[in-house]
């Protein structure tokens, strides 16, 4: 039997603070307001929290980029308001983990204004500094590495030769996580929130704590401006593990829950070591391989008939992923977070909003890990129609890939068409409550537009006065996944996926001594699909009446089921 530890008994629910309920309307969702709605969260079912970082900062990546660690962005509230969150929240049964920005810092933190100011400060050595490459009366950056904003990973620091490394924007210089102190520094602040009751954290961009320390030049072809992105010189190199062992032996306390967010191509065996229940440093890894399986990753000129969710691509990355990693290590599982679009306009349809919300749901709620739902999911949120490129301005990482965009001479219309589509703005709008003037969310505006379709019953008021609703649907099927019965055959049962190379039908089964099986259709049309078994229980089903004949399910648009079967095949 697999060990077990606290999470694999959670449902999670992430929380980007910013938009998700502003206590004192000045258009920026906080604490206060979190603390508002954990009743609606203790009924829902969740007992885990995510919540995106709520450190000081200048906002620069909306709280990625910190610059007092020990204190919390006036935006978010107060270091009291965090302690009542915590004590709201374990009232509840709700454990809490929050989003630690471990590899990088905000320009504006004194560490890094203290290596700027003096080079021969311990701070300098906290971060990378190169010199740059003289060439005639140029100084180039020290390579020719981009990074995932589309930029430079240099910066020069004024008009000296020396460069810094920053792996996302200008304002977010790396950490060098070889130099102990930094790893102690980074410890100590771990502490500081777990003393206080917090229990465990996000690990933020963990896969790329370090990095290929010679600097050499990418020999991968580069674009128009010299630049390429080799995700191996950054991205889940064999330090990463010796840092994170460091990391967690500096903590006080062994039930922390770690899980690190691993960009950047982590295989599953990777993850599988630092998640290793025995002697892993860390506890899960967000992996995204099941994020984009629609072709919809970046791609200004994709036609819409090149976006299609890849069924039996995703079907085999979350096979993979379970075969490799399950025996030895616990997973997350998600659709999405703040850095994608809504899953619903990804994977499911604004068409069939309802059933396929519902759909999403039962497929990934019932697989092996412990689920986290984004925020909104639960009432069927999907992307935005905004109307130009300056919507999306609220991320720096957009700002970059706008400016790149124009620059290659794309008109704004193209680009906003695009963004409603891709960007990851589309996942970070103000939670819709009600009807009320910007969903209920506040009466003063907020960050990133309102989605207008909360006034077409995309709201928690609407869907809980309605039986039928994604939201009751929600409730109902969390509550489901806790059952300490069904829980059991999740967690222990051999996890198999059906007729692997059916193209619209993800179907998998628990096998053990009760049996569980999930068929969603995934697509806008009807299809069938072959079934022997017999059912003993339909546990959760998103139509009101069942289509089967001749051991052929005839199965609607997003159609979905979650049942209970015997027989021995
Ligand atoms: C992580 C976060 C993302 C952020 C980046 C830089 O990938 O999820 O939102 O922009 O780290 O801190
Ligand atoms: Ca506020």
């Amino acid at each position: 039997m697999k060990h077990k530890n606290w999470w694999t008994d959670c449902v999670g629910y992430v929380i980007y603070p910013q938009a998700y309920m502003d206590s004192n309307n000045d258009g920026f969702g906080d604490i206060q307001g979190i603390i508002s709605k954990l009743d609606y969260l203790r009924d829902l079912g969740i007992n885990l929290i995510w919540l995106c970082p709520i450190f000081a900062s200048p906002m620069e990546d909306n709280g990625y980029d910190v610059k007092d660690f020990y204190s919390i962005a006036p935006e978010f509230g107060t270091m009291d308001d965090l302690k009542a969150l915590i004590a709201g929240c374990h009232e509840r049964g709700i454990r809490l983990i929050l989003d630690l920005p471990l590899n990088e810092t905000s320009d504006e933190h004194p560490w890094f204004q203290m290596a700027i100011r003096d080079p021969e400060s311990k701070e300098r050595g906290y971060y990378f500094f190169r010199k740059g490459i003289r060439d005639g009366d140029n100084l180039n950056p020290p390579n020719n590495w981009m990074g995932y904003n589309g930029i430079s990973t240099w910066t020069r620091v004024g008009d000296t030769d020396d460069f810094y490394f920053h792996l996302f924007a200008v304002k977010q210089p790396d950490l060098d996580w070889s130099n102990p102190e930094v790893r102690q520094e980074m410890a100590h602040v771990a502490c500081f929130y777990l003393d206080m009751g917090v229990d465990g954290f996000r690990l933020d961009a963990m896969a790329h704590l370090s990095k290929d320390k010679s600097f050499s030049p990418s020999t991968l072809p580069t674009d128009s401006r010299g630049l390429v992105l080799d995700a191996p010189k950054f991205s889940n190199r064999p330090e990463v593990y010796d840092y994170l062992c460091d990391f967690r032996s500096k903590l006080s306390r062994p039930d922390a829950c770690l899980i690190g967010e691993a960009g950047g191509g982590i295989t599953p065996e990777q993850a599988a070591h630092v998640a290793d229940r025995e002697n892993g440093p860390i506890s899960m890894v967000f992996n995204f391989d099941t994020a984009w399986n629609n072709n919809g990753y970046g791609g200004i000129e994709k036609r819409p008939e090149e976006i299609r969710t890849d069924v039996i691509l995703l079907k085999h990355n979350f096979e993979r992923w379970y075969n490799i990693c399950s025996e030895h290590a616990d997973m997350p599982l998600y659709w999405c977070d703040h850095d994608h679009p809504r899953v619903l306009s990804q994977y499911g349809s604004t068409v069939f909003r309802n059933e396929s919300a519902k759909c999403l749901l039962t497929t990934l709620l019932f697989l092996y890990g412990t689920p986290f739902i984004y925020y909104g999911d639960e009432i069927g949120m999907s992307n935005v129609t905004y109307e130009k490129p300056e919507d999306f301005f609220s991320d720096s990482a957009q700002r970059s890939e706008i400016a790149n965009l124009r620059a290659a001479g794309y008109d704004d219309e193209r680009i906003t068409h695009y963004l409603n589509r891709a960007s990851r703005v589309n996942s970070r709008t103000p939670m819709q409550w009600d009807r009320g003037p910007n969903a209920g969310f506040s009466t003063k505006g907020s960050v990133n537009k309102v989605n207008m379709n909360y006034l077409q019953g995309v709201n928690v008021f609407d869907q809980m006065r309605d039986p039928w609703s994604i939201l009751n649907f929600y409730q109902y099927a969390i509550w489901k996944r806790r059952d300490p019965a069904i829980n059991r055959i999740v967690n222990e049962g051999k996890l198999e996926f059906l007729d692997h190379n059916n193209p619209d039908v993800i179907a998998y089964i628990h096998r053990g001594e009760e049996k569980l099986i999930v068929i969603s259709n995934f697509r806008e049309y009807d299809v069938s699909f072959d079934f022997y078994w017999q059912i003993s229980d339909v546990i959760l089903h998103n139509y009101d009446t069942v289509l089967l004949e001749n051991h052929v399910f005839h199965l609607r648009p997003f159609e979905s089921f979650l049942l209970k079967v015997r027989g021995n095949m």
